[in-house]
C-alpha cells in the first residue's frame, strides 16, 4: 500500500474493533446503521473508493463498477454472492472475495432449528401459551411430527449441506443428498449419506433442506412439479436463497396440502413475502438470520476485512471467487 491510505466503503455495520483495524490502513467510509445502505448513496459513495466491503443487500452490478474507476477489490461479507456481477468484476480485473467456512455451523444450526420448529409446532405452541389459551395437557394437544429416525433429503451437499447431515446423525435420521457431483464414498459413509436424483430424493424424504447457491440453474429449482413429488407429510426447509423456491407455488402447495409445512429463512422477493404465506400456521418464518450469531458475524466481518486488506496490499486473498484476475 502507498503512504496515502486507500479509500474504502463498508456498506454494512461492522464490529467497532474491526472498523478500527481497517481504519489503521484505510480511509474508511462506513454505514453506521443496521440497515442496508441506500442504493443511491452506494452509487455516489463508491466513486473515489479503491475497496468495497459489500453485504448481500447491495446490488453490485456493472453500473456500480463503472462509477468506481479506482475500485481494486470487492469483499463480500457473506458466502453467497448472487448480488454481485462477478463476470463484470472479472472483466475489469477486480477480485471478488466472500466468507466461506466461517458460517457453516451457524447456518446448519438454523436449518435444524427450522426443521425442529416446524415439525414440532414450536411457534404455534409458543403463541398459544402466550395468548393464555393453554388450559391443560391433553393427549391430542399440538401433536407434531417426530424427527428421529425420519429421512432427510439435502439438496446441495457443500459445506453447509454436510454440516446439516452431521447433525441429522444425532437424530438417527436417514440422509439422502442431491449434488451435481458425488461425494467420495468414504465421506458418504462417514456422513451416512446416499446420493439420489432430485426427483427420487423429493419422493423419499420426510424433510427436504436446501443448501444450493442461487444461480441460473437453481432459480425455481423447487416449484409446482417438485412439490407434487413430495410426500404430503413432508416439510421443506430453506436457508439458502429465496428464489431457489417458487414461493407462489409454495403457498399453493401448502394450501392444497401437497406438503405438511415449511421452515423458511429466505424469501423470493426479500424482505417481501408472497401474499398468503404469513397467514399459514404450518410455516415458520425467520428474517434471513442463518449466519446470525455473534461469533459467526464477527468472523465474517474479520474475514471480509482481511481479504480486502490483502487485495489492497497486492496479495491474492485466499477466498477469491474469480482468481483468474490474478493470472493476467
Ligand atoms: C450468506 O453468507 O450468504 C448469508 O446468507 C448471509 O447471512
Amino acid at each position: 500500500m502507498t503512504d496515502k491510505k486507500p479509500k474504502i466503503l463498508v456498506t454494512g455495520r461492522l464490529p467497532v474493533l474491526i472498523l478500527n483495524r481497517l481504519g489503521e490502513k484505510c480511509d474508511v467510509e462506513s454505514n453506521q446503521f443496521d440497515r442496508p445502505m441506500m442504493d443511491a448513496v452506494l452509487r455516489r459513495s463508491i466513486a473515489d473508493k479503491e475497496g468495497l466491503i459489500s453485504m448481500i443487500t447491495d446490488s453490485v452490478d456493472s453500473d456500480l463498477m463503472d462509477r468506481a474507476p479506482r475500485l481494486r477489490v470487492i469483499s463480500q461479507m457473506a458466502v453467497g454472492f448472487n448480488n454481485i456481477d462477478v463476470r463484470a468484476a472479472t472483466a475489469r480485473g477486480i477480485p471478488v472475495t466472500n466468507t466461506p467456512g466461517v458460517l457453516t455451523d451457524a447456518t446448519a444450526e438454523l436449518a435444524f432449528s427450522l426443521l425442529l420448529a416446524v415439525a414440532r409446532r414450536v411457534v404455534e405452541g409458543d403463541k398459544m401459551v402466550r395468548e393464555g389459551r393453554f388450559q391443560h395437557w391433553a393427549p391430542f394437544l399440538f401433536l407434531g411430527t417426530e424427527v428421529s429416525g425420519k429421512t432427510l433429503g439435502i439438496v446441495g451437499m457443500g459445506r453447509i449441506g454436510k454440516a446439516v447431515a452431521k447433525r441429522a446423525g444425532g437424530f438417527s435420521m436417514k440422509v439422502l443428498y442431491n449434488n451435481p457431483s458425488r461425494l467420495d464414498p468414504a465421506e458418504e459413509e462417514q456422513l451416512g449419506a446416499a446420493r439420489r436424483e432430485l426427483g427420487e430424493l423429493l419422493a423419499e424424504a420426510d424433510f427436504v433442506s436446501l443448501h444450493v447457491p442461487l444461480t441460473d440453474s437453481t432459480r425455481h429449482l423447487i416449484g409446482r412439479d417438485e412439490f407434487s413429488l413430495m410426500k404430503k407429510t413432508s416439510f421443506l426447509v430453506n436457508t439458502s436463497r429465496g428464489p431457489v423456491v417458487d414461493e407462489k407455488e409454495l403457498v399453493e402447495a401448502l394450501r392444497r396440502g401437497d406438503i405438511a409445512g415449511a421452515g423458511l429463512d429466505v424469501y423470493e422477493n426479500e424482505p417481501l413475502l408472497e401474499p398468503g404465506l404469513a397467514e399459514l400456521d404450518n410455516v415458520v418464518l425467520l428474517p434471513h438470520v442463518g449466519s446470525g450469531t455473534v461469533e459467526t458475524r464477527t468472523r465474517m466481518a474479520e474475514m471480509a476485512a482481511e481479504s480486502l486488506l490483502a487485495a489492497l496490499g497486492g496479495e491474492a486473498p485466499s477466498r477469491t471467487i474469480n482468481p483468474e484476475v490474478f493470472r493476467r
